[in-house]
């Protein structure tokens, strides 16, 4: 069941996802109105096709604040976001208004926590720079001092956020025989107990990782948690990895360092001000830049998209779906 531009639709979906998303909603007899197959519609198309919807489904490129909500109407019941970071959604506006906000979390775990390393392997051992120095015809004969990096095994580990992804990423380095530390608001028993990893102040990390790898949530706690003053505090040899939110990072102080030496190399998988880069972040060698691919595969952005559409689904049905943000809208959530 289809909305032509002019109706009401159920729900509003900014972005084509993958199946089973839309199918679930139209299973459910939801009419939907789907704004753009591939690309992230301009905020006035948004707020142009939401007055009315009961539902908004949502990608983490969509601005979701108050303005839209109230653009949307007192029918608006759920925001599902397809991401398990909601910082492009203003949860407490949601939960004034009684409206749920739901997001992913769980199934993009694995996902992220491959990528990290991925990104981490990629960086030591200087992969895409010597992708492309073979593509570019420079490969001229082996060499003893070609390309060398930095070998993992035995290295320092260092997790900031003890969460589901940090604490994934973390099982795959002990995996590789690194030695992990972390850093986190409080003691992780999962850390603690099922790694042997210590918690330290973050400074402390920072001088004792050769890898920092960066699984804290978008919030004003959090927006350059890494700036100049911490790059400084790295090994010269450390390896940067960014899959959380790219404002974490100062990512202006972060092209300084990188071009200095004050640290070894950076993968990256968000940015900033995405899709931009900062000035000169793209001509560095020591730099591996991947365009926000933490929960690209095929298996886990359908089940992201499983587990959206079930969140419309349950919500719109009065259903209580385990993917609420802040479970005390509930009590007081809006009803058709
Ligand atoms: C998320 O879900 O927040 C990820 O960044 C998407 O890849």
């Amino acid at each position: 069941m289809g909305a032509t531009p002019t109706e009401r639709a159920d729900v509003v979906v900014t972005q084509g996802i993958p199946d089973p998303g839309l199918p679930l909603l139209r299973e459910a007899s939801l009419s939907v109105r789907l704004l753009r197959d591939e690309g992230a519609p301009p905020r006035e198309e948004i707020a142009a096709a939401v007055p009315g919807c009961r539902a908004l489904l949502t990608l983490l490129t969509d601005r979701v604040d108050a303005e839209l909500m109230d653009a949307a109407g007192p029918a608006l019941q759920v925001v599902a976001n397809y991401a398990v970071g909601t910082d492009n959604i203003d949860v407490h506006a949601a939960t004034e208004r009684g409206i749920a906000v739901c997001n992913t979390p769980g199934v993009l775990t694995n996902a992220s926590a491959e990528l990290a390393i991925a990104l981490m392997m990629a960086a030591a051992r200087r992969v895409a720079e010597a992708d492309r120095f073979v593509r570019d015809g420079r490969y001229t004969g082996w060499g003893p001092r070609l390309l060398r990096g930095m070998e993992l095994r035995g290295k320092t580990m260092g997790i900031v956020g003890a969460g589901r992804i940090g604490l994934a990423t973390a099982e795959l380095a002990r995996g590789l025989k690194m030695r992990v530390v972390y850093h986190h608001y409080r003691p992780s028993p999962d850390f603690e107990r099922a790694l042997g990893a210590p918690r330290l102040e973050l400074d402390d990390l920072l001088e004792t990782a050769d890898v920092v790898s960066l699984h804290v949530p978008l919030r004003d706690s959090t927006r350059h948690l890494i700036g100049a003053a911490e790059l400084a505090r790295m090994k010269p040899t450390a390896v940067l990895i960014n899959t959380a939110r790219g404002p974490v990072v100062d990512e202006r102080a972060l092209v300084e360092a990188l071009r200095r030496g004050t640290i070894g190399a950076a993968g990256l998988d968000v940015y900033e001000d995405e899709p931009a880069l900062a000035p000169g972040l793209a001509e560095l060698p020591n730099t591996v830049l991947l365009p926000h691919l933490g929960s690209a595969t095929v298996e886990t952005r359908a089940a992201m998209a499983r587990l959206a559409a079930t969140a419309v689904v349950d919500v719109l049905a009065g259903r209580r779906p385990d993917n609420l943000v802040d479970p005390d809208v509930w009590e007081r959530r809006r009803h058709p």
